[in-house]
């Protein structure tokens, strides 16, 4: 990583922040002074740009509004009890970010410029971190086409983008999900493993019958049988079966989550047993119904660790017992809220300064 990329910076002329109410924040609806912004032409990328947040114009031709070429990551920041800005795992996220971008023929994105572009990004919208226990900075960085082209094959130029939003939480208490049993979200050779807009805009639909049977979110399941639990989309699920924390392995249907990877070896360190394997429907509903499986949550950026009260199935509704105050899903939450927040110290080199 070079100490001296050099970016433009034009800095806003007044700040918007006294527009935002800090002690009631919606997740997603408000956005930070500033955002990142470089371009890649003839085969490489150009010197990055901080601008004022605020709408950009393309033509109604621009590949990506067609094609799809439209990949994204999410990432939060907090500030420290001593005011230091810290951003967890950034890396992970820059890794994944190239994943996807080579399984959409897109150009990966240097180190340098993710790195150095969102630390600029962030110490110039350093007042925007909100301070309050269970709100955060959100980072989407992405990337889109914009050749104005019609035929079908890969942009020559890109655009790769940072803005912030400070949040509160996605979930606001114990979510209801559905297992999909109809569609699909990903398949074996296909994108599920790559955080590609289109993943997204195909789960609107079956999501929103989910939504108006009383459900908020779908638990997708494998695409040949429906017998296996996948992932729900915005978040990985795990569970707590006889002691045991079960998920479902990442593959290429499945997106290897940061919070997932995290769970996992926070409680390996906790001396809980952890198996990455498939995940029956059967064994799920069964072992909700006998009290084998004691705990259900997602696990992802936005929803952080997400409680599931219930698991419909077939129209019947399996119902997760209250989670006891040590319960893994809420020492998990702390353990990893304490090391983002700089509470504890970071023993595990999650967190970038
Ligand atoms: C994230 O957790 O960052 C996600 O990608 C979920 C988002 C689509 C809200």
């Amino acid at each position: 990583m070079t100490e001296t990329l050099q970016i433009d910076i034009h800095q806003i002329e007044k700040s918007r922040i006294d527009t935002v109410d800090f002690d009631n924040l919606i997740f997603g609806r408000s956005f930070a002074d500033h955002m990142l912004m470089v371009d890649y032409e003839d085969g490489a990328w150009k010197t990055p740009q901080i601008l004022p947040f605020g709408p950009i114009s393309y033509s109604p031709a621009m590949m990506s509004l067609h094609y799809g070429q439209a990949i994204f990551e999410g990432m939060k920041a907090y500030k420290s009890p001593t005011g230091e800005i810290l951003v967890f795992r950034p890396e992970e996220n820059w890794k994944r970010l190239n994943k996807s971008a080579v399984r959409m023929c897109m150009p990966e994105v240097p180190e340098d410029i993710f790195m150095e572009g969102l630390s600029e990004l962030l110490r110039l919208d350093s007042a925007w971190i909100p301070a309050k226990e269970g709100s955060s900075m959100y980072i989407r960085p992405f990337m889109f086409s914009t050749d104005e082209y019609v035929g079908v094959s890969p942009s020559k130029t890109y655009k790769f983008m940072i803005f912030t939003c400070p949040v509160g939480a996605y979930y606001t208490k114990p979510i209801r999900v559905r297992v999909e049993t109809k569609y699909i979200r990903a398949a074996h050779g296909g994108v599920g493993f790559s955080k590609n807009a289109g993943n997204y805009g195909g789960s609107l639909y079956p999501t929103k019958l989910a939504v108006d049977a009383g459900y908020d979110q779908i638990i997708w399941t494998d695409a040949s049988e429906h017998q296996y639990v996948e992932e729900a989309g915005t978040m990985n699920l795990m569970f707590v079966i006889d002691g045991k924390l079960v998920t479902a392995p990442t593959g290429d249907t499945i997106l290897d989550g940061v919070t997932r990877k995290s769970v996992i070896q926070v409680a390996k360190d906790f001396g809980m047993e952890v198996e990455e394997r498939q995940l029956s429907i059967k064994e799920l509903t069964e072992g909700i119904a006998s009290g084998k499986v004691q705990e259900a949550f997602g696990a992802g950026t936005a929803a952080v660790i997400a409680p599931i009260a219930t698991v419909g199935y077939n129209g019947v509704d399996y119902d997760l017992p209250e989670r006891p105050a040590d319960a893994f899903s809420k020492r998990v939450y702390t353990e990893i809220d304490n090391i983002k927040t700089g509470k504890i110290e970071d023993t595990r080199g999650w967190v970038m300064k």
